[in-house]
């Protein structure tokens, strides 16, 4: 287990180049299945979810090899359709091979993926639709943990989505893409990575109305083919980094920024006092004084401000010169940074059913010892560090690794002083 210490002060100055975008990887990677052959993914970040991807590819028999950004998967043979419970605990995504293997095998079996340090995330909206595609569905092991689906034949129908969940989208995506008639979905998520997935999959032969919209359409096809993608650059990092700015200052260039899809993120850097000037492919962001409250910072699906986002902005209002509000709509354990962030010196309380934040913002923070609990509030931790006076561990910071390349070098690259180092050492 790693933990990154993180010696504050000091405003940024310099670039990045915005690696590829985790969460439209992750469903490619389980999409590949459904080819028979070989596929290039170009931009691919180097990071825990997707090796944990891959090792499920490989679970399957598939192939994967890398060539520097660049992954090859061979999925020709397929010799298993079983993922293991260890792949699952180890990553949610890994529920996406759902859809995948039955479009490519129809069948598969996987573990129920249990709660996760985020929330319940519980998956009824994914198996509520596949039954409705005629798939069956056993509960099998002691603890019926195992969930076994199968079909003779995927028949495309309509799917009412009660909430426009971006993974149960995209576990329908991959079921009807090989299935028979037409399904079409009511309510998808309208996130990027939906969109990037149906993109991905309409290159290799799919027939798919609709992306990017709230009604998706999808037409069964006989087989896709080889293809050659590139992944779009990562909304998330690139909104890490602006958090980072407005919270300890400077003068940022972010190079290869996904700037339509992060305009909700700069709609909330320019109103807590940032300046950005962007344009297709870059940013360029400064903040020279104390940032402003925010008087109420909801998180909602795309195009709203992401959930994903959230724990980076509570760091930012932190220290901002006075009161702000957050309220969590999407993940109900998504404020466990707050009492990291207390440690540090920040006044936060928790109200209502635990789903908003008052925030008074302090003048400064301080170094304290604190947990990653998970991958964006650990990024939100490392922005503390940078604003807090003197040392900051973050424990546990592995979990960082699971989304950002090297989260260390980016910051240090403007300016900061962040390092690895193995929690026995310290
Ligand atoms: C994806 C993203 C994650 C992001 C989230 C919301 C990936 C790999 N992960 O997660 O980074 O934070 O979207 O933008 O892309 N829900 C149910 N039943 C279901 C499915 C979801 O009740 O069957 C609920 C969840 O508990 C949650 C909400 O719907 O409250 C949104 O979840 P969903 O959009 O499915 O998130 P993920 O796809 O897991």
């Amino acid at each position: 287990m790693s933990s990154i210490k993180v010696i504050g002060g000091g405003r940024l100055k310099g670039e990045i180049k915005i690696q590829g975008s985790k969460n439209a990887a992750l469903p490619i990677i389980a999409a590949t299945v459904l080819n028979r052959g070989i596929t290039v993914l170009r931009n691919c970040p180097r990071i825990l979810d997707v090796f944990h991807m891959i090792n499920v590819l490989k679970e399957t028999g598939c192939k994967a090899d890398w060539e520097g950004n660049n992954l090859i998967v061979d999925t020709t043979d397929i010799t298993s359709t079983k993922i293991s419970e260890g792949s699952v605990q180890k990553m949610r995504s890994s529920i996406l091979f759902l859809g995948a293997l039955l479009g490519r095998s129809h069948e598969v079996s996987i573990a129920y993926p249990g709660g996760c340090s985020i929330g319940k995330r519980p998956i009824d909206y994914h198996l509520d639709s596949l039954k409705r595609m005629n798939v069956t569905q056993e509960f099998l092991g002691e603890d019926k943990s195992i969930i076994h689906c199968y079909t003779n034949k995927i028949l495309g129908t309509d799917i009412f989505l009660k909430f426009p969940s971006v993974g149960a989208t995209q576990n329908v995506i991959l079921t009807a893409v090989l299935g028979e008639g037409v399904t079409r979905i009511f309510n998808a998520a309208r996130e990027p990575e939906v969109y990037e997935l149906c993109s991905f999959l309409i290159e290799a032969g799919a027939r798919i109305c609709g992306k990017g919209t709230a009604f998706i359409e999808i037409e069964g096809v006989k087989e896709l083919h080889d293809v050659e993608f590139t992944l779009s650059p990562d909304r998330i990092v690139a909104g890490t980094y602006m958090a980072a700015v407005a919270a300890a200052g400077g003068d940022v260039i972010l190079r290869d920024t996904p700037n339509r899809h992060v305009e909700s993120v700069i709609r909330v850097m320019e109103k807590v006092g940032c300046r950005i000037k962007a344009d297709d492919r870059h940013m360029r962001i400064s903040c020279n004084k104390r940032p402003l409250p925010y008087k109420m910072l909801i998180t909602q699906p795309y195009p709203g401000f992401p959930t994903d986002m959230q724990s980076q902005l509570m760091t930012v209002l932190s220290i901002a010169d006075g009161k702000s509000t957050i309220i969590e709509e999407i993940f109900e354990s998504r404020f466990q940074n707050v009492n990291e962030l207390k440690k540090m010196g920040a006044k936060i309380t928790i109200e209502e059913n635990k789903s908003k934040a008052v925030i008074s913002g302090v003048k400064h923070l301080e170094g304290a010892i604190v947990k990653a609990h998970d991958l964006r509030a650990g990024a939100a931790l490392v922005i503390a560090g940078l604003i807090a006076e003197g040392e900051t561990i973050i424990r546990e910071a592995t979990s960082i690794e699971r989304g950002y390349e090297d989260i260390c070098r980016d910051v240090n690259s403007l300016g900061a002083n962040a390092r690895y180092c193995s929690e026995n050492i310290l």
